[in-house]
């Protein structure tokens, strides 16, 4: 595990962008598994950038999103293909029909996750898969509990989450109940894995994920499974960790 720690939210951005762009570069069709949230909307302003400046080539990548809320149709300002259409696909020169997310309004829940494995799994392996961080350390969507789900589900979404996410929403009323998310095999059978968080509400978060016990009560500890996991994240994330762990 590599942990970087940045000064502020531009140079964590920086970072995960050259990540990300240094992947496309070299493999130039490239699955990325792709987050949504706050933390990583600078991420993807830069590539687009990059896109902008000659530097990127996005005709060959296919990307697959961690989530997405239940009941939101794909053109509600809120949907999570709704942000990756706005805060990148719309803005590159990637094939819409490479871009895959959970259908917000699929009719039967079941046999969307069915559908969405059987997506991941022809895919033939995600090459990068970025992630945020939940305040409780949910991972996708993949919320505390007794057990790691391993594929696609979907989640009654916590009252801390609902609330956390309140702040996209009109109120708190809006923010739907549950979601599709990628499960916890899904993710870690990425090749490698880029972790953002900043701020100190993810402080507790990123210190029980990574120096505590792996139990499904903390979902991101699962990752200290896995052997190429980055973690960007500024300092006040980084506060409860010890300074030897840090590059
Ligand atoms: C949502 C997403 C997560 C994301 C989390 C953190 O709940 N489902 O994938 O990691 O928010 O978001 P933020 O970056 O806004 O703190």
């Amino acid at each position: 595990m590599n942990i970087y720690i940045t000064e502020n939210i531009p140079s964590l951005n920086q970072k995960a962008a050259n990540i990300i762009a240094a992947q496309i570069i070299m493999k130039p069709d490239s699955v990325l598994g792709l987050a949504t949230g706050s933390t990583p909307i600078g991420t993807y302003e830069l590539l687009v950038e990059y896109y902008n400046k000659g530097v990127l080539d996005f005709t060959k990548v296919t990307t697959i999103n961690l989530d997405e809320y239940q009941g939101l149709a794909p053109d509600h300002d809120q949907s999570y293909r709704y942000f990756m259409d706005t805060h990148l696909f719309n803005q590159i020169n990637i094939n819409k029909n490479s871009t895959f997310l959970p259908n917000g309004l699929a009719k039967d829940s079941n046999l969307e996750c069915q559908r969405y494995n059987q997506i991941i799994q022809s895919l033939g392996g995600i090459d990068l898969q970025l992630l945020g961080i939940g305040e409780n350390a949910h991972i996708g969507f993949n919320e505390p509990g007794t057990e790691f789900k391993p594929n696609p589900h979907l989640v009654t979404l916590t009252e801390k989450t609902r609330q956390a996410n309140s702040r996209f929403f009109p109120s708190i009323d809006d923010v739907p109940t549950h979601a599709y998310t990628m499960g916890i095999k899904n993710i870690l059978s990425a090749k490698k894995i880029l972790l953002l968080a900043s701020g100190t509400s993810k402080a507790k978060a990123l210190y029980h994920s990574f120096l505590g016990p792996i139990t499904p009560a903390v979902p991101a500890s699962i990752l200290q499974l896995h052997n190429n996991v980055t973690i960007i994240a500024d300092s006040d994330a980084l506060a409860l960790f010890p300074q030897s762990m840090i590059c």
